[in-house]
């Protein structure tokens, strides 16, 4: 299975803020915003993983992440020209998604909950045509809403409707098979002029061929495109990493942890933050003598909450 970061768009709703930096290089506490979408597809397994970007920003991602080398995965950057959709970020990556599987993830988007990375990573195993996962929200009204029939199988998605048929939205994380590229292809733009995710979600949809897994409410989904969500995120990450000691999302502790890095490596790098609390906490991980035995024992992953005993 492939990664993509769609890391785009315009975002005008964090202006000025987002008038000469990219929304997703933007600091969610203690760390970029892209950091924590990046950490969903590590923890998922995934070694390829292809980032898109505007013209004007994409240097500044490859800055920030490089080749990927330095966390064990491999890293590669295109260009979306104009913000005219998610789905072209499917016809953008043709030829790096091939015939394989492919998970789309919106670079705003950030997840956190017990139990997530075994759920992703079921999904990633079981995945057949199209995975989407859905999220209860008070204001379905601004997302997809997709609409289930008694057996909990989906049976609609509409794009932001006016009057909703569930409160279930369809999060910034999507999986599909290779045919996603030519489904998107032929999508015609909507009213507002853009492709639309949820077309593409639609035709799987009509060919029984689409899956929703339902994120129940011991997981927090937040997508920080506003000032209000952004503020809230960022509150949420540092009251939850002040009480337990860990950081949610830190790359490097997570390729440390898969088994991509060294412990050296790993120390070495915090030592180039080493007046940071960020840098500290890495060299800390790796001098900390009992935290492997820590990971083995407990079955609670202490970033996205992972049942890891597998
Ligand atoms: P949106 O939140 O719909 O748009 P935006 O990020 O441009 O922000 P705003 O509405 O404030 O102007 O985008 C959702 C995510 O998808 C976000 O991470 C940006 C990304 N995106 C692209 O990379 N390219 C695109 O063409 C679109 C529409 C979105």
């Amino acid at each position: 299975m492939k990664g993509i970061l769609l890391a785009g768009g315009s975002g005008t709703r964090l202006s000025p803020s987002t008038d000469s930096l990219n929304k997703h290089l933007l600091p969610v506490y203690d760390k970029p915003m892209i950091y924590y979408p990046l950490s969903v597809l590590m923890l998922g397994g995934l070694k390829e993983i292809m980032i898109i970007s505007t013209p004007e920003d994409i240097s500044r991602f490859e800055r920030l992440l490089g080749d990927g080398s330095q966390l064990g995965i491999s890293i590669t950057y295109r260009v979306q020209e104009e913000p005219k959709g998610i789905p072209e970020a499917l016809i953008i990556a043709e030829d790096f998604i091939g015939t394989e599987d492919v998970t789309l993830m919106l670079a705003d988007n950030i997840f956190y909950g017990q139990g997530f990375t075994t759920l992703l990573r079921k999904a990633i195993k079981d995945h057949q045509h199209a995975t989407v996962f859905g999220y209860r929200v008070k204001d379905p009204e601004r997302f997809g809403v997709v609409e289930f029939d008694h057996n909990q199988k989906a049976i609609s998605i509409e794009e932001k409707p006016e009057d909703p048929k569930s409160d279930f939205a369809v999060t910034g994380l999507y999986m599909y098979d290779y045919r996603a590229v030519n489904i998107a292809k032929n999508l015609e733009p909507s009213d507002r002029g853009e492709l639309e995710i949820t077309d593409i979600n639609k035709e799987y949809l009509k060919c029984n061929q689409l899956d929703v897994e339902l994120l129940g409410r011991g997981f927090a989904w937040m997508d920080a495109g506003t000032q209000e969500a952004l503020f809230d995120a960022a509150e949420f990450i540092k009251t939850t990493q002040q009480r337990q000691g860990f950081k949610i999302a830190c790359l490097e502790e997570i390729a440390f942890y898969m088994g991509y890095i060294s412990k050296e490596a790993l120390y070495e790098r915090g030592k180039t933050m080493e007046k940071n609390d960020y840098g500290q906490y890495l060299m800390e991980i790796a001098d900390r003598k009992h935290h492997q035995q820590y990971w083995d024992s407990i079955d609670h992953h202490p970033m996205l909450g992972l049942v890891e005993n597998e």
